[in-house]
């Protein structure tokens, strides 16, 4: 491309300097009527403008502020000044737009600290902060490396429909999807809602997981991932869900559960090694305001470790694998529990583990993430391998410190009889998954996988705590605005 980008320029200037070049970017600091610091989004760093402001208009000068969008042009030189190599001594000028300096100053673009909250009722703006610059940028390169580890492992990248009829996880935590007018329902004889007249003659809606569709595809092309949105209902306001996040799918024919725990870590190892490879700039600024962070916190509770110590302690380590059933006899003997300091007691075998526990496990415990394995069937959705002691299932979670559950998944159940055997005591129509089960018939085979949620990961290798924070337009209960 013709036009450089300041990230571009500060990395390899040499053979520019004493040329003439021209930069675009947004204002963020006017000093003294003579430096600009510019930024055009490529990177944390800033470019500075050496304005000798006798040679423009009084006019022009004066319209230059916090915001406003240039096209400069000038000589390139390396810079005298501490905190940048080089500069340029600008020649020419042009504002490219408008900037309305007093409306601008209610916004999050005037250069003062705003809080998060305030940050978060201006999405639209805030991609103009280093703060979110840095995690956009940090977001692009997770979802990068994602892709790469996958094609270096020869796995292909699936598109899985978004509009579906099924339930996959059979949660019941769907979104319809209608072309109905909901103030004029048709109605069958029986007086219920008439889906044979809607759009797809049935009843549909938006997908909570792509694996079922997924599993068809590794049948046949065998080791597949699908990375798409995904949707889910679940009324939780809290700071780890979303109404719409990005999933990552991996689906794997001939895997077994210890197969599918080892391309978990080694992927998740994989993607944070490139982003500590890949964004060090923006990682250093995360890492010092992680740091500040700490600073304003009760000394219990600061996190031990900086950002990008914690990034790198992960990889050093291999995961503490540990099952359901060791996990549950810890968490009943912990001091926490007997002292009653779980807002939900852990009193016996076969109880789903709340965050408090995943947390306690990984943060309190191990200090290490954790895999937790061979849970109780119960507590799983139907799709899950049985184990022999016809108690549990080949199931997996992956916990992160921090976090809690960053990766959920399984090895699958690929024998027809018991699959529909599970599928009658959890209530799952088989005729409405006879697609599904077609794959249990014409050469199935032992296969596994599981979810990524792309938003979690960015939670924890960008050091933020609110997953609203790490999506660009987050989809909440009560929030859909922009
Ligand atoms: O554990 P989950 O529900 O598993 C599945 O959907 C499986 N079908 C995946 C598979 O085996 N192919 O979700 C997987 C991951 C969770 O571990 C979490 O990281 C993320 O998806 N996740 C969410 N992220 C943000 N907001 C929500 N509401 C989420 N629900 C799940
Ligand atoms: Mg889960």
């Amino acid at each position: 491309m013709e036009k450089t980008t300041i990230k571009e320029l500060l990395g390899d200037y040499k053979k520019l300097i004493h040329h003439d070049i021209t930069v675009f970017g947004w204002v963020r600091a006017f000093r003294s009527n003579r430096f600009i610091a510019l930024n055009d989004g490529s990177t944390i760093n800033n470019l500075q403008i050496v304005v000798n402001f006798e040679e423009f208009s009084e006019d022009l000068i004066k319209n230059i502020n916090t915001a406003s969008s240039l096209k400069i042009t000038g000589e390139l030189v390396e810079s005298q000044g501490a905190g940048q190599s080089i500069e340029i001594l600008a020649k020419k000028i042009e504002i490219l737009g408008d900037n309305f300096f007093e409306e601008m100053q209610t916004t999050i673009l005037q250069p003062k600290k705003h809080s998060l909250e305030k940050l978060r009722e201006q999405a639209h703006l805030r991609f103009r902060t280093n703060l979110f610059g840095a995690i956009f940028r940090i977001r692009h390169s997770v979802s990068f490396a994602i892709h790469q580890y996958f094609n270096q492992n020869q796995f292909f990248y699936l598109n899985t429909p978004i509009i579906t009829g099924a339930d996959a996880e059979g949660a019941g935590e769907m979104f319809g999807v209608s072309n109905f007018d909901l103030n004029n329902l048709p109605k069958n004889e029986e007086g219920e809602v008439d889906f044979e007249q809607d759009f797809f003659g049935r009843k549909t809606n938006l997908t909570v997981s792509g694996q079922l569709e997924g599993e068809t595809a590794s049948m046949g092309l065998g080791r597949i991932y699908t990375f798409g949105p995904t949707f889910r209902a679940e009324n939780s306001n809290t700071t780890r869900h979303l109404a719409e996040f990005w999933m990552v799918e991996p689906e794997v024919a001939f895997n077994d559960l210890e197969d599918n725990i080892d391309l978990a870590e080694d992927f998740l190892k994989y993607v944070i090694q490139y982003v500590l490879d890949n964004c060090k700039d923006d990682l250093e600024f995360l890492d010092k305001r992680f740091s500040e962070e700490q600073k304003q916190k009760p000394e219990k509770d600061r996190a031990k470790e900086g950002l990008i110590e914690k990034l790198e302690n992960v990889i050093a380590k291999r995961f503490k694998r540990v099952s359901y059933t060791e996990a549950i006899e810890i968490l009943m003997n912990s001091k926490e529990n007997k002292k009653g300091k779980f807002q939900f007691p852990v009193e016996n075998w076969g109880t789903d583990l709340q965050s408090e526990h995943e947390r306690f496990l990984v943060e309190k415990h191990f200090e290490s993430p954790v895999v937790l394995f061979d849970y109780p069937k119960d507590i799983k959705a139907f799709y899950m391998r049985q184990n022999d002691d016809g108690k549990t299932v080949a199931a997996m979670d992956v916990l992160f410190p921090g976090i809690g559950e960053i990766i959920g998944g399984s090895q699958r159940e690929e024998r027809l009889n018991i699959l529909k055997a599970k599928m009658k005591e959890m209530h799952v129509d088989e005729k409405e998954l006879w697609w599904y089960l077609d794959t249990r018939k014409f050469g199935s085979v032992p296969h596994a996988g599981f979810g990524l949620g792309l938003e979690r990961l960015v939670l924890f290798v960008t050091g933020m705590t609110n997953i609203r924070d790490v999506i660009p337009f987050p989809r909440t209960p009560k929030n859909a605005e922009f």
